[in-house]
């Protein structure tokens, strides 16, 4: 058995190196839907049909669990599939299975508080003393699950989503550094102008932006705290794993990846970040 890593592109990446640093001797398989991406610009259906099928991909190939490592698709998908999919899906499969996303570890990290905490109500009126930033794809953005989730636990933090239009795609097609640092400049500047002021503390909402969150750190206010995916999500398997010992993430330390694009090498970008040449098999 194996722990799969889903995304549409080359963004889970990030997410998949901190997996293979905190789980060492875990077996890994990453798939990326790369003939489908970017998912942050379709429609929510078809973000659903795409992301159902990259799991049953994962699980045919003998994962027990797949993590979304994709805020666009762990945002608008992963409930459906939970509540309409997965559990005929066992059925049908026969063994444990299970999916789990990257937002509720994110949000657990932002608010520092328990998935389960709700915030009381109180008729007056919460001061927003903290002004959290979120950049994102558009599809993302417009769910509005940052808002809303942080919202229900924490009134006391003003969320600001920025939807980084084309930033998954240039980075999944290895952009030059200069063109990236542009647009995440102009992202930067635009929310901090919807805000009016510097944000105090940034979630980068895509697993993507992780791949140049340099450039992020650059372009925001010096020392503005970011709240880092993969770091959150890991402990969130770690805690998940020890949990659930019916779900076997393997003992053999065994990797790899696969995509629905072009089989072999990403671009430098992407190997920079990875620290080494990286060879994907057609899925
Ligand atoms: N890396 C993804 C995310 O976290 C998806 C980017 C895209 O496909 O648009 O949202």
């Amino acid at each position: 058995m194996a722990i799969g890593v889903f995304d549409s592109g080359v963004g889970g990446l990030s997410v998949h190196r901190t997996f293979v640093e905190r789980f060492p001797t875990a077996d890994f398989i990453y798939l990326a839907d790369q003939i489908n991406t970017p998912y942050g610009g379709r429609p929510g259906e078809e973000i659903v049909d795409l992301t159902r099928a990259g799991c049953e991909r994962l699980f045919a190939e003998g994962c027990s669990l797949v993590v979304l490592a994709c805020n666009t698709a762990s945002g608008i998908a992963l409930r459906r599939l939970q509540q309409t999919w997965l559990p005929n899906y066992r059925r049908q499969i026969g063994r444990p299975v299970n999916v789990l996303g990257i937002i509720v570890p994110t949000i657990e990290a932002a608010t520092g508080l328990p998935w389960e905490h709700e915030a009381e109500r109180r008729g007056d009126k919460v001061e927003k003393l903290d002004i959290l930033a979120v950049f994102s794809t558009p599809a993302t953005a417009a769910s509005r699950v940052y808002e809303i989730e942080i919202d229900k636990r924490r009134q006391d933090v003003a969320v600001f989503s920025q939807p980084c239009e084309e930033l998954a795609g240039l980075i999944e097609a290895g952009a030059r550094r200069a063109d990236l640092e542009k647009a995440v400049a102009a992202h930067v500047k635009t929310i901090a102008n919807r805000i009016g002021r510097a944000p105090d503390r940034a979630i980068l909402g895509c697993t993507h932006y992780e791949i140049i969150a340099d450039l992020f750190c650059d372009a925001l206010a010096p020392g503005t705290p970011l709240i880092h995916q993969p770091l959150a999500t890991a402990d969130a398997l770690e805690r998940y794993v020890q949990r659930h010992p019916e779900f076997d993430p393997g003992t053999g330390g065994k990797r790899r990846f696969l995509t629905t694009g072009k089989s072999g090498a990403q671009s430098r970008l992407v190997e920079a970040f990875w620290g080494r040449s990286l060879s994907f098999e057609r899925a």
